[in-house]
C-alpha cells in the first residue's frame, strides 16, 4: 500500500469541497462547465442520497485544498448470483501533484472498497496513454470498449 505524502489526506468527498477546488481537479481529466453552488449541491444530495452505490473520495494537500478525485460507482447484478461490479470513473490528479503516487492511492483506495463491499472485479476505461498507470495498479487489459453518444 503506497502512503499519502506527510500533511495530505485522503476522504470521501464533502458538499463544502466545491470551495475547495473539486471541479478544478476535474477539469484536468476533461470539461466540466459552469457549475454553480446550486447545481453542485443539488447533484450533491442526489449522490450522497445513494450512499452504498457511489463512492467519491478527495485527496487534500496539506493547505486543505483538492488535489485528487477518484470514484467508484457499485453496480448490483442478477448473473454471478446477484454479483456486484465495482466502476471506477473519473480519476483526476491536479496537473502540478501528479508523480507523487497520489493516483495509486486514489485506486487503491478505491479498490479497497470495492472488494469490502462485497465486488467481486472493479473495471474501467481509460485512454492508451493511461494504460501503463492502470498496469501499476493492478489492473490489466480485458475487452473493447464501445460508446453511442447522444
Ligand atoms: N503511463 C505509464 N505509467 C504511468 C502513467 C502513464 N500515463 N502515469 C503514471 N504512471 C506510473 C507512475 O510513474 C508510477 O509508477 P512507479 O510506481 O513505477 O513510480 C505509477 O504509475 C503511479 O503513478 P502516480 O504517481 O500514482 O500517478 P498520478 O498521481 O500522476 O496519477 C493519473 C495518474 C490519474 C493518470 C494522472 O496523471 C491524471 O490525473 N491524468 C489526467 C486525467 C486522467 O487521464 N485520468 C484518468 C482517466 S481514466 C479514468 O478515470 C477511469
Amino acid at each position: 500500500i503506497s502512503l499519502l505524502p506527510t500533511d495530505y489526506t485522503i476522504r470521501p468527498m464533502r458538499r463544502s469541497d466545491y470551495h475547495r477546488g473539486y471541479l478544478d481537479v476535474l477539469r484536468v481529466l476533461t470539461t466540466v462547465g459552469d457549475i454553480t453552488e446550486e447545481a453542485w449541491n443539488q447533484r450533491y444530495d442526489w449522490i450522497t442520497s445513494r450512499n452504498d452505490e457511489y463512492y467519491m473520495l478527495v485527496v487534500c494537500d496539506g493547505a486543505d485544498q483538492i488535489v485528487g478525485t477518484g470514484s467508484l460507482i457499485v453496480e448490483r447484478k442478477f448473473i454471478h448470483s446477484l454479483g456486484m461490479v465495482g466502476h471506477i470513473e473519473d480519476i483526476a490528479v491536479e496537473k502540478n501533484q501528479q508523480g507523487k503516487k497520489l493516483g495509486l492511492r486514489i485506486i487503491q483506495a478505491l479498490d479497497y472498497v470495492a472488494a469490502h463491499v462485497g465486488c467481486y472485479k472493479s473495471i474501467l476505461d481509460c485512454s492508451e496513454v493511461n494504460e501503463g498507470f492502470y498496469v501499476k495498479c493492478g489492473f490489466k487489459r480485458a475487452g473493447l470498449e464501445m460508446a453511442h453518444y447522444y
